[in-house]
């Protein structure tokens, strides 16, 4: 039972300075800036310092939203952060951005749900403004990929990019058009072994040989990840505007998981979508895992292009094999 509806009303992020770009990668792996534009799409991605994790990009992008939403970080009811490359196994990274936003006693939790992290988060956030519980949830994406990408693998370390991106879900008001209109997420457990850090958890605790063999670092077969990423949002899309009576002619703006150019126009010619209606960053921070949508939507609603009343549809794919969408009128 829906009691109230749930908006976005706030977005923020946090990105690292350091660049890097095709050329600093030929000269680290056997590739062109060439393959990798025609390839991905992409020309740079940014990198963590060395002496900065996951919480210190998240506390920036939360702080930001924060800002944009007109809250102080007393108003929050819950902190979840989606992430697959947390500052420690434990505590929480959600935790760790709770310290820095100088608050207590209020759940702070990770989701590892790989790059849809944050359409997961947000639709746990959904849940409990719906139902009454919380007015205003901090929802984060934010993931470090560098720090596990192997820099000798260059069918993957030319892929990842490091970022936070933050989105305030709050109770809506009676007369607010705003609202997370529907929410899909899904998993499909069978192919976890596709897109996997192999080392550091209790299947394969650190050890001399896991280090020296680069077990802790990102292993992914990308061929048939490529083809279940577009499979799984067309289905995810689908299922979502069906749902809701809509076809896309009715969707402002699409914004999917920046994993690969070719992955992002695959999904749009199964879903008959105009080209200027998606989204697309990839270019400048390649794929952030789950920071990729927060962060697009925090761009394109601060620089204007999409505006209040927009309906708005997110979809991402990634490690477990997780899939999902939100649908939303900003
Ligand atoms: N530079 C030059 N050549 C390369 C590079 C490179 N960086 N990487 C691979 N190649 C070569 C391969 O060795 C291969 O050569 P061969 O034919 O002599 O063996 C050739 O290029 C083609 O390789 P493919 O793997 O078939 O290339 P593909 O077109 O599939 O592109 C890519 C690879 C970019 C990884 C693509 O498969 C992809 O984007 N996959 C999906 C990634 C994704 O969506 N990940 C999900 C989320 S990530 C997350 O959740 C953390």
């Amino acid at each position: 039972m829906v009691r109230y509806y749930a908006k976005i009303s706030g977005t923020g992020r946090g990105i690292p300075e350091k660049i890097l770009n095709n050329f600093d990668l030929e000269k680290m792996v056997e590739t062109s800036d060439e393959w990798i534009k025609t390839r991905t799409g992409m020309s740079e991605r940014r990198v963590a310092a060395d002496d900065k994790a996951c919480s210190d990009y998240a506390t920036i992008a939360a702080e930001h939203a924060l800002q944009s939403a007109g809250l102080a970080a007393r108003d929050l009811d819950m902190i979840i952060v989606g992430t697959v490359t947390a500052d420690y196994a434990f505590p929480s990274t959600a935790c760790i951005v709770q310290r820095n936003l100088g608050v207590k006693n209020i759940p702070a939790f990770d989701v590892s749900a790989g790059c849809p992290g944050w359409i997961y988060t947000s639709n746990i956030a959904k849940q409990y403004i719906e139902n009454g519980i919380n007015r205003h949830i901090m929802v984060i994406g934010a993931d470090m990929l560098t720090k596990i990408t192997n820099y000798k693998d260059r069918n993957t370390c030319i892929l990842f990019g490091d970022a936070a991106g933050a989105t305030i879900i709050s109770r809506a008001s009676d007369i607010d058009i705003s609202r997370i209109i529907d929410a899909d997420i899904s998993a499909d457990g069978s192919n976890w072994d596709l897109l996997v850090q192999p080392g550091g958890g209790s299947r394969m605790p650190a050890s001399y040989k896991s280090v020296r063999e680069r077990q802790h670092t990102v292993y992914m077969e990308g061929n048939k990840v490529f083809k279940l990423a577009v499979k799984s949002m067309f289905s995810s899309c689908e299922k979502v505007l069906k749902r809701n009576n809509l076809d896309t002619n009715s969707i402002d703006w699409v914004i999917p998981h920046q994993a690969n150019m070719r992955i992002i126009e695959a999904l749009g010619k199964k879903l008959k979508l105009d080209i200027s209606k998606i989204i697309v960053n990839i270019e400048k921070y390649g794929n952030t895992s789950a920071a990729t949508i927060p962060v697009a939507l925090d761009e394109s609603m601060r620089s204007g292009k999409i505006r209040h009343g927009d309906i708005v549809l997110m979809t991402s794919f990634g490690a477990g094999m997780t899939s999902g969408s939100l649908l939303v009128r900003i």
